[in-house]
């Protein structure tokens, strides 16, 4: 019985930590789109001019409230999908530039996001990035 408890904790604890983990799948309740759901770039670009233009530029190009988002550190490899969904949803904590911190965007839900990450990425290959 004793041991049945302290699985339960450890469980926990391992649950717990793997919240904090950056890299934590939709495991972590992160919302994402379901696994069919289809992007499109379209409704991304008008998404991204509405939520994310102020800060982020046009074309996704920069602007003085926050880094470009169609560079290489931004490609898939560095940071995936997940990192945008994980952005909009909880902010981002300045760590690469000097712009402050990213507030969450809660006027933009997962669907949203996925078609802003399509756009993103159209827009990152089409600039030679990946
Ligand atoms: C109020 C300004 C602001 C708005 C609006 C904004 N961002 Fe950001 N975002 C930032 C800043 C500043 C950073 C850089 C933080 C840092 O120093 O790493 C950032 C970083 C990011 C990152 C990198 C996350 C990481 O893990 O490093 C992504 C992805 C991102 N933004 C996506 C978006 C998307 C998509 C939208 C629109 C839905 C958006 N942002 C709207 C300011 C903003």
């Amino acid at each position: 019985m004793k041991s049945l408890v302290l699985l339960s904790i450890v469980c926990v604890l391992f649950v717990a930590c793997n919240n904090q983990s950056k890299t934590s799948s939709d495991a972590s309740g992160l919302p994402i789109p379901p696994k069919d759901f289809v992007a499109n770039a379209i409704n991304g670009k008008a998404l991204y001019q509405q939520h994310c233009q102020l800060c982020h530029g046009k074309e996704a190009k920069g602007s003085r409230q926050g880094p470009p988002l169609i560079h290489k550190i931004y490609e898939p490899n560095h940071h995936a999908d997940l990192s945008f969904y994980m952005a909009v949803n909880r902010g981002v904590q300045s760590h690469h530039w000097k712009f402050g911190n990213m507030p969450a965007i809660p006027g933009v839900n997962p669907k949203q996001a996925a078609h802003i990450i399509r756009y993103i990425r159209q827009e990152q290959k089409a600039a030679g990035i990946f």
